[in-house]
């Protein structure tokens, strides 16, 4: 009969493939239990929308059964680790992720991406919410459909919440004050801040930030007060030409901020009949910028009415048709970026492990220095 040891060795030989660590270093098996040689356990992932689940869960379920055992109750749950600085905390206690997403120029479709990316994340049961950094021009509203005037229950304000995320813009304002607004950077990333402070977010895995586009001085002040997980630049085909994303990476580079990757929108028509993906505006360019500053390319959306259509309808094609080849893209492109936020938040965990035990390496050298210290 196996024990409680054999077991968790010889899952120690099961590695996530992103994260490239064992499960059981993870963390990842919980409740482990055997009786009468019935092995038992959770085994709980880093994130619901992780692109390896199903890899993981049959490596996990071929090493069990190569132990010999008859009989595995396996529950697979996913927690999604948390990702941001711990000195940020308590801006946010409940949220565990945020991600930005970010543009060297305007109209790349930001908003189309933080929009799609909301409603795959929330449908792999992950929770979501998502903040319209747009304070001139914010279209989360009328991309998702959402026509609310937020409540304010003890000085704390109410997300609206559509297909399951919670979501605040500005545009829920201006549609009771009837007046858009004129700011600058600093005024902007104080909204923003309010944006994250007075408003009931609750618990969230990830909070999607659509970030006011280039690289000006609001998307930069923003960056800078956030405590932000990662950045997602996306870029099209045509500004990668013009060297906009690599002004936008430079400059979230020079904050130190993670970059998740780069998604490349309106990248290929597919022709509806033979599916063959013509690249109107040029090939590979999103790429080749990954491959240049080493950051990840996350992949290509294609240039399509049905996207743009769900957009100006209030309805993305991942409620309206979730069959679709579109829906489809941004579920993978969601899994993509779950899984490289994964990645950064156990690096983060590595390195403020790293830190407290320098810290507390510290304190013992100087209690122990204070000891030897000769008595004045
Ligand atoms: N893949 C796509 N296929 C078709 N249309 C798209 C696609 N992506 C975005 N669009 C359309 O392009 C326009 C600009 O997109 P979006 O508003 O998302 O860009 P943005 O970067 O957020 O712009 P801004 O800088 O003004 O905030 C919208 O009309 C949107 O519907
Ligand atoms: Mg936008």
């Amino acid at each position: 009969m196996v024990s409680v040891d054999t077991v968790l060795s010889a899952l120690k030989k099961v590695v996530d493939p992103e994260l490239h660590k064992d499960i059981v270093s993870m963390g990842m098996i919980k409740e482990l239990a055997i009786n009468n040689g019935k092995v038992a356990f959770t085994l709980e992932l880093t994130t619901p929308a992780c692109p390896f689940n199903s890899d993981i869960e049959q490596d996990v379920r071929n090493t069990i059964a190569n132990l010999g055992v008859k009989e595995l109750e396996l529950k697979v749950t996913a927690r999604v680790m948390e990702g941001r600085a711990i000195s940020m905390d308590e801006l946010l206690p409940g949220v565990k992720n945020i991600l930005a997403v970010a543009s060297g120029k305007g109209g790349v479709g930001k908003t189309t991406v933080s929009v799609n990316l909301a409603m795959a994340l929330a449908k792999t049961g992950a929770k979501v919410g998502l903040l319209d950094a747009d304070i001139y021009g914010p279209s989360v509203p009328l991309m998702l459909g959402l026509k609310a005037s937020p409540e304010v229950i003890n000085n704390k304000i109410q997300p609206p919440i559509s297909e399951g995320i919670k979501v605040i813009s500005m545009g829920f304002f201006y549609e009771q004050s009837q007046q858009a607004g004129i700011y600058r950077g600093p005024i902007i990333s104080g909204i923003v801040k309010q944006f994250l402070t007075d408003v009931n977010w609750g618990d969230l895995d990830y909070l999607i930030i659509d970030l006011p586009p280039g690289t000006g001085d609001a998307p930069l002040t923003i960056a800078q007060t956030i405590p932000i997980t990662g950045i997602l630049i996306v870029t099209t085909p045509q500004d990668v030409a013009m060297n906009v994303a690599v002004k936008a990476i430079g400059m979230f580079n020079k904050l130190n901020v993670p970059i998740v990757g780069v998604i490349e929108n309106m990248s290929y028509l597919e022709c509806p009949h033979c599916k063959e993906h013509t690249h109107i505006f040029g090939k590979g360019g999103g790429q080749l910028v990954s491959e240049q500053f080493k950051i990840p390319f996350i992949g290509e959306i294609p240039l399509h009415p049905q996207i743009m259509t769900g957009s100006d309808i209030g309805k993305s094609v991942i409620i309206s048709d979730p069959d679709s080849i579109h829906s489809h893209v941004f579920s993978k492109v969601a899994k993509t970026i779950a899984g490289r936020i994964s990645v950064i938040a156990a690096e983060m965990r590595v390195q403020q492990e790293a830190e407290s035990n320098q810290s507390q390496a510290g304190d013992s050298f100087s209690q122990a220095e204070a000891h030897n210290a000769p008595h004045l």
